[in-house]
C-alpha cells in the first residue's frame, strides 16, 4: 500500500505517518526529515536547501523530485511507503504519477489532513522531537509519559526545528495555500482523494486514516 499524507505544516502528517509505520509495516519518507539530514550533513543539496527552508518557502521541485527518485529505489519501499509532505506541488504530483510506474509502484490513496490555519501555529510552536529516534512531542497535546524521557528510546535530549517560529510558520502556510492546496483539486479528480478531520485527538485522526485507506 502506497499513501500520500497531505496538509498543511503541523497538520499532524509526520505523527500519523509514525503511527501508520508501525501499525502497517509501512515506510515513512518525509522530504522535509530527508532534506533537515542533508542540510546537518552539509551536502550539495542541504547547502542549497538550508536557507529556502529557514524562510518557510519550498525548496526547487528539481532537487524534490532527485530525493525522492533515489529514495524509491532503495529496496524497503517495497513493503509500502507513506509521503509525508510529498508532493507539494502539481509539477511534483506530475513527476510522481511519472515515477511511480516506472518503478513499479501504485498510489493507493491521498489523504487530506483538513486543519484551520489558526490551530496551526499552535500546534507547530508547541513542537519538539527526540533528538535520537525522531519521535514527536508537543508542549500541551503530547507530553512524554515521564518529564524529560522520551517514550520510544529513554534519550533525554529533545530538538525543535528552526523554521517552527510564529513568523516562518505564516510562510510556510501561505506556501501551503498557494502551492500546494491545489493538489487537493488535482487528487480529487484522479478519485484517490479521502479527507479526515485533521483537528480530531490524534487516536481518532488514526482511525479515520484507517477508515480512508481501508475503503
Ligand atoms: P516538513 O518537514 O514537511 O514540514 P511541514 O509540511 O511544514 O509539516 P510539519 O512537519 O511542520 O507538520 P506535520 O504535519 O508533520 O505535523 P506533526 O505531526 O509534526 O517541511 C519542512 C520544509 O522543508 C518546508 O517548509 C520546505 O522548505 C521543505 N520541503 C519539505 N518537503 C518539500 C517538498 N516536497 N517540496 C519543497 N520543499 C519541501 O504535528 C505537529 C505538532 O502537533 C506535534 O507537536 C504533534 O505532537 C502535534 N499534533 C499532531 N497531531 C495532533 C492532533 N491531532 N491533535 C493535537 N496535536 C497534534
Ligand atoms: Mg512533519
Amino acid at each position: 500500500m502506497n499513501i500520500i499524507l497531505l496538509g498543511p505544516p503541523g497538520a499532524g502528517k509526520g505523527t500519523q505517518a509514525r503511527i501508520l509505520e508501525e501499525g502497517y509495516g509501512l515506510v515513512q519518507l518525509s522530504t522535509g526529515d530527508m532534506l533537515r539530514s542533508a542540510v546537518a550533513s552539509g551536502s550539495d543539496i542541504g547547502r542549497q536547501a538550508k536557507e529556502v527552508m529557514e524562510a518557510g518557502q519550498l525548496v526547487s521541485d528539481e532537487i524534490v523530485i532527485g530525493v525522492i527518485d533515489e529514495r524509491l529505489d532503495a529496496p524497503d519501499t517495497k513493503k509500502g511507503v507513506i509521503f509525508d509532505g510529498f508532493p507539494r506541488t502539481v509539477a511534483q504530483a506530475e513527476a510522481l504519477d511519472k515515477l511511480l510506474p516506472q518503478k513499479r509502484l501504485s498510489l493507493n490513496a491521498v489523504v487530506e489532513m483538513a486543519v484551520d490555519d489558526d490551530l496551526l501555529v499552535d500546534r507547530v510552536s508547541g513542537r519538539y522531537t527526540c533528538a535520537m529516534c525522531g519521535e514527536g512531542y508537543h508542549d500541551r497535546h503530547k507530553l512524554t509519559k515521564e518529564e524529560g524521557v522520551c517514550d520510544n528510546c529513554g534519550s533525554r535530549s529533545f530538538t525543535r526545528r528552526p523554521d517552527d517560529n510564529a513568523e516562518t510558520v505564516k510562510s510556510r502556510l501561505a506556501a501551503y495555500h498557494e502551492q500546494t492546496a491545489p493538489l487537493i483539486a488535482y487528487y480529487a479528480r484522479s478519485g484517490k482523494l479521502k479527507t479526515v478531520d485533521g483537528m480530531a485527538d490524534i487516536d481518532e485522526v488514526t482511525r479515520q486514516i484507517e477508515h480512508a485507506i481501508r475503503r
